[in-house]
């Protein structure tokens, strides 16, 4: 559907649940109306955490109920430290003791830490609820409400207990990022850079520098979507989208989960390319083009820990098998491939 000069963006995912996915601006109050479309009249429980609580859920909450929902609320503190086992038995338990049934509907209203949670919590309540996303981050406007990956961390590490369940619709309401820090912002920034070096098309965005937010964010959706389509359950395909990723979840274990996400892989993809490019995968041209596409979107970024020092916390990242780490390479703007590296050449640092 070409639909980039309309004010309302759509992109419908054919996944194991066709769903769309609607990008544009005033859609939280619109909320009622959008969502009528596709669920019927029910309970919702709307989930969201306390900073986005105090900013959204007012509007959120009037529009659903003038469309005639009823609607019940659980808010929990904002930050990847609630996105626990803990928190998921608190909302599990608010589900039950407000008799939501299999005929309701969860509402994650947030970013990445709501979307996940509230996402495990509709894939597991009852054997599974509807679920509906309504993302404010630009993290998760372009990357984590989309796909139907949901989880809560462990102590052991991040999203180590979830599953996949795809939500019944995405509303993307773009206006939701003016209220965004400008360091969350930058930090979804750093999931665009990945889409940058995965698609020429967002690669011409980002380096031409002057484009609509609600084109980024569609362009970047349009591409997992057609990821997501071949591969829902990641049995290949999907592991494109962890470029930059293995070193990103190392550094991210060894800043104890102070760095998030986002900034995390743009350090990771400034690894991942010099690596690459060390190793003759990529021309010391290409490496630049990546380089500066990298440093659009996240800005200047210097490492905080040694290349060695992450290699070693990378290390223990699930991908590994016997001597040899299966990572995704760059073989040039819109081209990756995962290749199995040895151990000892990883980075090309400590060969
Ligand atoms: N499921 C997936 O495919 C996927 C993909 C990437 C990342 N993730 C997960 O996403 C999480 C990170 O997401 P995130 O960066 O959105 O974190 P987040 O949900 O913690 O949001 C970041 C902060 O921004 C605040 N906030 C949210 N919207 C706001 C707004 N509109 N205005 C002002 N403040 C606002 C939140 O309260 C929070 O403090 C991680 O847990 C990561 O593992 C999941
Ligand atoms: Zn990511």
């Amino acid at each position: 559907m070409s639909n980039i000069i309309s004010p309302l963006k759509r992109v419908t995912v054919k996944a194991s649940n066709e769903y769309q996915i609607l990008i544009g601006r005033g859609l939280l109050a619109r909320a009622g109306e959008l969502i009528a479309d596709f669920i019927p009249k029910c309970k919702i429980a709307l989930i969201t955490d306390d900073t986005v609580d105090a900013l959204y859920s007012g509007v959120v909450e009037k529009s659903l109920i003038s469309s005639g929902y009823s609607v019940i609320k659980f808010v929990f503190s904002h930050g990847e430290q609630s996105k626990n086992l803990e928190t998921y038995g608190k909302i599990l338990n608010f589900l039950a003791q407000n008799g939501v049934t299999r005929t309701d509907c969860v509402v994650a209203l947030g970013g990445g830490v709501t979307g996940d949670m509230a996402g495990f919590v509709s894939a597991t309540y009852l054997r599974g609820i509807k679920c509906v996303q309504m993302p404010t981050t630009l993290l998760a406007q372009i990357d984590s409400s989309v796909g139907g990956k949901t989880a809560v961390d462990l102590p052991a590490g991040k999203n180590l207990v979830g599953a996949f369940c795809q939500p019944k619709l995405v509303l993307c309401d773009v206006d939701t990022l003016s209220t965004l820090p400008d360091e969350i912002y930058r930090d979804g920034m750093g999931e665009v850079a990945k889409y940058a070096l995965l698609d020429k098309k967002i690669y011409s965005l980002i380096n031409g520098g002057d484009y609509q937010i609600e084109d980024l964010i569609y362009r970047c959706v349009d591409y997992k979507r057609q990821i997501v389509e071949k591969d829902e359950f990641e049995g290949g395909l999907r592991r494109l989208l962890n470029l930059g990723h293995t070193p990103a979840h190392g550094i991210e274990r060894l800043s104890n989960y102070t760095i998030p996400h986002g900034k995390a892989v743009a350090m990771g993809l400034n690894i991942v390319v010099e690596n690459a490019c060390k190793h003759g995968y990529i021309a010391q041209s290409t490496k630049s083009e990546m380089l500066s596409a990298i440093s659009k979107c996240a800005g200047e970024l210097t490492l905080p820990y040694s290349v060695k020092d992450i290699l070693e916390n990378a290390l223990t990242d699930k991908k590994r098998s016997g001597d040899s780490i299966a990572v995704i390479m760059p073989y040039g703007i819109g081209d990756a491939r995962e290749v199995k590296i040895e151990v000892s050449k990883l980075w090309g640092y400590l060969t």
